[in-house]
């Protein structure tokens, strides 16, 4: 198990480059699925989670090389419609190849899927989906087997939900289903706009994207195409807090601010100038931060969960009292204990947390809960007196490419402690 150590107390400050969009590449991978020939995919970030989703494809006989930041997936000789039961429970976003191997074997065998455990993530609203486009699905011994007797047949769909996985999983299957589909109070997120981007360079015929409703005319098959993931809009958001909570000056490239757009005001209202350029961010913090009054996650164009966390570490330095309401997941405020342990003053009930920020934080040793919690964590390690040691680094790995490398190159004092043979220890250069 390794850990990540922190000596706190330095300013960050440099340019830094974003990786590309886990939540985007993960669904784009899956839809590479559905093309009979060869896709690749640009500006892929080296996650475990893209890596499980590359093992996920081999699975199904997809032949995939990865070369630098690009993917190659050819899908040609692909006959699978079963994922092993341990590449589901690696992540949740393996439950988003149900839809495309639907859409390309009329088929598919799943199990329940992993991921962070910031809620009972149900897939109801998922299944609902492929229901309401002709699958039936039976549960056996623990998997559902999905069968298409008469064809996936375009329907309309609406979502109790925006739900961003099942807006996924309705999309892929529909795209090459007979007839027309409508999907009503679907997810909005750029990750949607961009599978759609991705699906309609493929010849799939999809409107509406990043409204909430996108309507789809289902086509006989997909071909190949090239296509580049957008940047990683909550990566970004972690460096530009990790910036504000150290006093820093950093620059954020290769970024789409649009993006950030919920985002961005409030770093403002914590007293932090942002300076925005077409694409890039960049962030000069003030001696001390202000309170947020209040931050209320939404879904997108809303404040988006994943980010949340970052900006409660931000508050518990700032000056006065702030209030953070976690409206999408109902258990996702695990960090909050941690960064009590470094001096942090929280009260934390069930969905809402009432932050009163102290002068500073103090490093010790934590426990990263998930992956937005573990990168909040690391950067309550960066602005903390003293050193931290946040372990279970394998969760914050699914999420943030090079992580303790790219905080370096902004001036922090980070490195990675693996342990090799249960004994020693050593520091990653
Ligand atoms: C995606 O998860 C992201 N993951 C999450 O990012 C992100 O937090 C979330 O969307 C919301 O933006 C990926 O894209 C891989 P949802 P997803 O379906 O699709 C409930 C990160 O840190 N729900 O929009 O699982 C669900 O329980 C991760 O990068 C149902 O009830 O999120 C939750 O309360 C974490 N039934 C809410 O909807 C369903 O069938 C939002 O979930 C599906 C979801």
């Amino acid at each position: 198990m390794s850990a990540f150590v922190i000596n706190g107390g330095r300013r960050l400050n440099g340019n830094l480059r974003v990786q590309g969009s886990k939540n985007s590449v993960l669904p784009i991978l899956a839809a590479t699925l559905l093309i009979n020939g060869k896709c690749v995919i640009h500006n892929c970030p080296a996650l475990s989670d893209t890596e499980c989703t590359v093992k996920i494809l081999k699975s199904l006989g997809c032949k995939v090389q990865r070369d630098g930041t690009s993917i190659c997936v050819d899908s040609t000789s692909a006959t699978g419609f079963e994922i092993p039961g341990s590449l589901m429970r690696e992540m949740r976003s393996s439950v988003v190849f149900l839809g495309a191997i639907l859409g390309r074997m009329g088929k598919a065998t799943i199990s329940a899927p992993g991921g962070c455990e910031i809620g009972l993530r149900p897939i109801d609203l998922h299944l609902y989906a492929v229901k309401r486009l002709g699958v039936d699905i039976e549960e056996s011994y623990g998997k559902l087997v999905c069968t298409v007797p008469n064809g996936l047949k375009g329907t309309k769909i609406t979502f109790s939900f925006p739900s961003v996985g099942a807006t996924e999983n309705a999309l892929l299957a529909c795209v090459t289903a007979k007839g027309n589909t409508t999907i009503v109070n679907c997810a909005r997120e750029p990750e949607i706009i961009d599978l759609c981007d991705f699906l309609n360079s493929c010849g799939a015929k999809i409107t509406g994207a990043g409204e909430s409703i996108i309507s789809v005319e289902g086509v006989k098959e997909l071909h190949g195409c090239e296509h580049s993931v957008i940047c990683d809009r909550i990566a970004a958001t972690t460096y530009l807090v990790a910036g504000a909570v150290t006093g820093g000056d950093v620059e954020i490239h290769n970024t789409v601010p649009i993006h950030l757009n919920s985002i961005l005001p409030l770093l403002e209202e914590s007293g932090c100038d942002v300076r925005v350029r077409c694409k890039s961010i960049r962030l000069k913090a003030p001696g001390r931060l202000k309170r947020i009054d209040k931050i209320i996650t939404q879904p997108y164009p809303g404040f988006p969960t994943d980010a949340q966390a970052p900006f409660t570490t931000l508050t518990s330095i700032a000056s006065g009292t702030s209030v953070i309401v976690e409206n999408i997941f109902e258990s996702r405020l695990k960090h909050v204990p941690e960064l009590v342990r470094m001096g942090a003053k929280i009260r934390a009930e069930g969905r809402v947390a009432v932050v009163e920020g102290v002068e500073r934080l103090y490093g010790a040793e934590v426990i990263s809960p998930d992956l937005r919690g573990g990168a909040a964590l690391v950067v309550a390690g960066l602005c903390a007196s003293g050193t931290t040691v946040v372990k279970n680094t394998n969760f914050i790995d699914r999420g943030y490419e090079d992580f303790e490398n790219n905080l370096c190159m902004l001036n922090a004092d980070i490195y990675r402690k693996v342990k090799t043979d249960g004994t020693k220890e050593k520091k990653k250069l």
